[in-house]
């Protein structure tokens, strides 16, 4: 199959942290046409660096793009697509948006004929390493969900879903970094508890999490089956794994998840 151009024109409408990842990710893949916009000169200053044009004028970076990447606050989705009407009705504009909440039908009852996609990244583009779900809207083409997919490509793992999965993977990888990065810094924080240096504590834990994922990525077992190579009856695994076990650490990241899920839904029921 074809690759996209790399000359196609996109706009990042919204260049903030998940917006500037995209645009490095993008430009890292050889994107050669990439403008962006934020609001306040200051971000515009902080985005200096980029090789690319941004505009505090989001019609101007719209006129030169094929290919809108929204990646505003939810909030703020409905009221720069309407800045953007004449580029996104009738389906003008491919629109890909990053935003949570906002559901691909709210958009079309909208924005007549509009052709867009809801992606739900993370963090992990900084690295590359985004798992993202997108879902198409129902205006979207074969062609549409193949650029969407090789954009995101360029960040990281992708997977289409349905629609109705996106508030729970909001929830679950869209803030997933932040579950991973707190037991990454409680995990650091025991190191140094039990006198590692911290340079050494700090590596060993990052390639034991890489490692694990690795193990799960390569491998066909179910997790306890890999942590059970590591427990040793009566051995020094196990006295940590039952300190798990009794102050619930399992459940804690089940209700952890599902609390952030509750909330995601709460706020669409606020916002649309
Ligand atoms: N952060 C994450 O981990 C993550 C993960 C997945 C999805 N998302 C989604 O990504 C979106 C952005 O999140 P974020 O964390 O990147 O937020 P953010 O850092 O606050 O970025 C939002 C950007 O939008 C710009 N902006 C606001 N109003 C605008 C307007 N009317 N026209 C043009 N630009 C405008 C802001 O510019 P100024 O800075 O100049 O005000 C800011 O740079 C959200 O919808 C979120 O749900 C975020």
């Amino acid at each position: 199959m074809a690759l996209i151009k790399k000359d196609i024109k996109i706009a990042v409408i919204g260049a903030g942290k998940i917006g500037e990842a995209i645009i490095n990710s993008l430009i890292e893949a050889g994107y050669k046409n990439i403008v962006a916009t934020c609001r306040t000169e200051r971000r515009k200053k902080e985005l200096s660096y980029l090789p690319i044009d941004v505009f505090l004028d989001n019609r101007k970076a719209a006129s030169k793009s094929d290919i809108l990447i929204v990646s505003v606050k939810p909030n703020q989705v409905v009221p720069v697509l309407s800045e953007l009407k004449d580029y996104v009705v009738g389906g003008k504009r491919l629109v890909i948006s990053v935003a949570a909440i906002i559901t691909t039908s709210y958009l079309e009852d909208r924005f007549r004929g509009i052709k867009v996609i809801r992606a739900m990244p993370n963090i992990n583009i900084i690295a590359r390493h985004s798992a993202t779900a997108i879902c198409r809207g129902k205006n979207i083409d074969i062609e549409d969900i193949r650029i969407a997919r090789e954009l995101f490509e360029a960040m990281g793992f992708v997977i289409e879903v349905d629609e109705k999965y996106m508030d729970a993977i909001t929830a679950y990888s869209g803030s997933g970094p932040a579950y991973v990065l707190e037991f990454f810094e409680s995990f650091l924080l025991a190191g140094l508890k039990i006198g590692l240096p911290r340079d050494i504590a700090y590596d060993l834990a990052i390639h034991t999490i890489i490692g694990s994922a690795k193990l799960l990525e390569r491998g066909n077992k179910h997790p306890a089956e890999y942590r059970d190579m590591v427990i040793t009856p009566g051995g020094v695994t196990i006295d940590a794994v039952h300190i798990l076990e009794r102050t619930g650490f399992k459940a804690d990241i089940i209700d952890a998840i599902k609390e952030a899920y509750e909330k995601a839904k709460d706020i669409a029921s606020i916002l649309i």
